[in-house]
């Protein structure tokens, strides 16, 4: 737990040295951070899994924006690229992405709350090329869409080959792995997979 907590805070401190050098990010970063200090997502999280009598209920946890970066550089992210966040959550990651790499984002989450709170920060701060999706993942439409990033489960879907698919910790079974690299979380370091269908 302490070694959690340390990166956490390790992250936090890369955050800011790193990507506040742009105000209006900053501002952005610092909206979550204020608007979350009165609704922890790992509890928000934690009670919507409850209701809908899920096993697993601890099933919470975010990308750090190294990590975001990580990835965009080495699947050679665009500005003509769509990037698609299966499970968005907070969305922290889709502003980053938007923000940093200027393509178009589209963020898709099952918690109403995050949903809401995701497309208030995306008015507030102008932020067009941003849209949030209030869906369930297995469900989403994929038109345009270039590049999917997920941390989390898989849902049985087709992909056109053209489409890149980035996952956490594991392959999906059935893709062609394109290339591999390590990542970090806060939990620690783990390898992340660049896949397209045959
Ligand atoms: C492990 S968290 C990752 C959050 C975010 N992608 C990040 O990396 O910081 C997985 C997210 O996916 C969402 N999620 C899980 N299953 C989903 C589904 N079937 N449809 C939509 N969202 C889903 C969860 O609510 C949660 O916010």
């Amino acid at each position: 737990m302490l070694i959690f907590k340390k990166r956490l805070w390790k992250d936090r401190f890369a955050t800011i040295q790193t990507y506040y050098k742009s105000p209006k990010f900053a501002f952005l970063d610092l909206t979550y951070w204020v608007i979350y200090c009165f609704s922890n997502p790992y509890r928000v999280s934690r009670k919507f899994l409850q209701k809908r009598g899920e096993k697993e209920i601890y099933a919470y946890g975010e990308t750090p924006y190294v990590t975001y970066h990580k990835m965009a550089c080495e699947v050679g992210l665009k500005e003509t690229d769509v990037w698609m966040e299966m499970g968005s959550g907070r969305g922290k990651g889709c502003f980053w992405v938007a923000h940093f790499m200027k393509c178009r984002v589209i963020g898709v989450e099952w918690i109403p709350q995050f949903v809401y709170l995701s497309k208030v920060i995306r008015t507030l701060f102008r932020m067009k090329k941003v849209s949030f999706r209030g869906e369930e993942i297995q469900t989403t439409s994929l038109e345009g869409v270039t590049v999917i990033y997920l941390y989390g489960l898989w849902p049985p879907l087709q992909l056109s080959p053209k489409v890149k698919l980035i996952t956490i910790s594991e392959p999906i079974e059935g893709f062609r792995v394109v290339h591999s690299f390590w990542v970090r979380f806060p939990w620690g370091r783990t390898r992340a997979y660049v896949q397209q269908s045959f």
